[in-house]
């Protein structure tokens, strides 16, 4: 009896709405992906991963990888007394294994832990100067491989009562320092880096971070029509329509990228006066700030990348970039919308 009263107190104990809200540096390679620290099984493995709002589900190198291109850390599923078996592809092209195991958001005293988490181990997939991904996009992406079908990483975790709320706030700083890029927060809003939330937005379909905007403004180039554009803080830059960049370019005065395989469709002298590009998202103006627009230095000198770029169809914007930025986003795969808010101290 006395044992019972022990873990129904112990019960009400860990009940208390305390549950965790981590937050992360992002660091970033020299390819200019975005990365974070994760660690998978017990004991822990660690890695660091490219982050990607267009995919969904955790991807890492396998140990049985063997080539030039694997990853200097690789998950050895041998070592972790946690980890299950799911599934194997062993097809040629594609060989990979689908496992289960915990996995830790972050690192200690900065973790996670977020138990029964399916992630799909890689034998064959090159994933830049990272040890994979965690793709923290919508769950019908398909993703690659299998597991884009799967639960978002941080549905998962509030079904299993880790979070509050399966929310991820993700900053940029506007001005990088030591690879230092900004901040992500797992489990609600950053308010520690993020203003209040001007607004949040529901997603116009939900296989991705979609909404819909209007009424773009830049200097004297206006377009009132009603747009689509995946908001995606991963990316780098902000992509539209041919037609409507190429004016915008001409406001600009950006040229086309003359070089082969340089980054940007197009160029700008690096100390350019920009407008600012200004658009409305359910009522309300936001805009990003004209210093934003401007990229790294091409190889010609003097020239720097205009973070504007042309989509190969008339399809969707996406607002990478220059508008995350510019604003705090705000992902509630819960309650199926994106919110933003400024950045402290503006
Ligand atoms: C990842 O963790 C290592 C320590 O193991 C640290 O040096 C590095 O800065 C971390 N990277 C990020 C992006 O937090
Ligand atoms: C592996 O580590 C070396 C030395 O730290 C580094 O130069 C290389 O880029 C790394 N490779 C990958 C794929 O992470
Ligand atoms: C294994 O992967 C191949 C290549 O992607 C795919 O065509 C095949 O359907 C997969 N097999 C299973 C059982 O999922
Ligand atoms: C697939 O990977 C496993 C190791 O994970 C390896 O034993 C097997 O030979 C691979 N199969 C193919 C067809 O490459
Ligand atoms: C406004 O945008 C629409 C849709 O992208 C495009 O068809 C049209 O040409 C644009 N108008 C101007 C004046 O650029």
């Amino acid at each position: 009896m006395k044992l019972l009263w022990t873990l129904i107190l112990l019960g009400l104990t860990s009940a208390a709405p305390t549950k965790q809200i981590i937050q992360n540096t992002i660091g970033v390679t020299e390819y200019g992906d975005y990365i974070v620290n994760v660690t998978i099984g017990t004991p822990k493995q660690q890695f660091f991963v490219q982050l990607d709002i267009q995919n969904n589900g955790l991807f890492i190198q396998d140990k049985s990888c063997s080539g030039y291109f694997c990853s200097n850390h690789t998950f050895d599923s041998s070592k972790s007394s946690t980890y299950r078996f799911v599934f194997q592809n062993t097809s040629r092209s594609n060989n990979y294994t689908i496992g289960q195991d915990i996995v830790n958001l972050g690192l200690s005293p900065n973790l996670l832990p977020i138990p029964n988490t399916i992630f799909e181990q890689d034998a064959t997939f090159y994933y830049g100067l990272t040890d994979g991904l965690l793709g923290l996009g919508l769950q019908n992406l398909g993703g690659l491989g299998l597991i884009g079908n799967n639960l978002p990483i941080l549905v998962n975790a509030y079904n299993q009562g880790v979070v509050d709320q399966p929310i991820f706030t993700i900053y940029l700083r506007k001005n990088i320092q030591n690879g230092d890029v900004g901040v992500i927060t797992y489990g609600g809003v950053d308010s520690t880096n993020c203003g209040s939330v001007i607004a949040y937005q529901p997603l116009a379909n939900y296989e991705n971070y979609i909404i819909e905007f209007s009424g773009i403004s830049y200097g004297s180039y206006a377009n009132s029509s009603t747009y689509t554009t995946i908001v995606d803080s991963t990316y780098d830059g902000i992509v539209g329509p041919p037609s409507v960049i190429e004016s915008m370019a001409k406001i600009a005065g950006a040229t086309p990228n003359q070089i082969q395989g340089q980054k940007g469709d197009y160029q700008i002298e690096c100390d350019k006066k920009l407008p600012s590009f200004t658009f409305t998202i359910g009522g309300k103006q936001y805009t990003v700030d004209s210093n934003q627009q401007i990229g790294a230095k091409t190889v010609i000198r003097y020239m720097c990348v205009w973070r504007f770029y042309k989509n190969v169809e008339d399809g969707f914007w996406i607002f990478g970039g220059p508008f995350a930025q510019s604003y705090c986003n705000i992902y509630d795969p819960g309650n199926k919308r994106v919110g933003f808010a400024l950045p402290k101290g503006q």
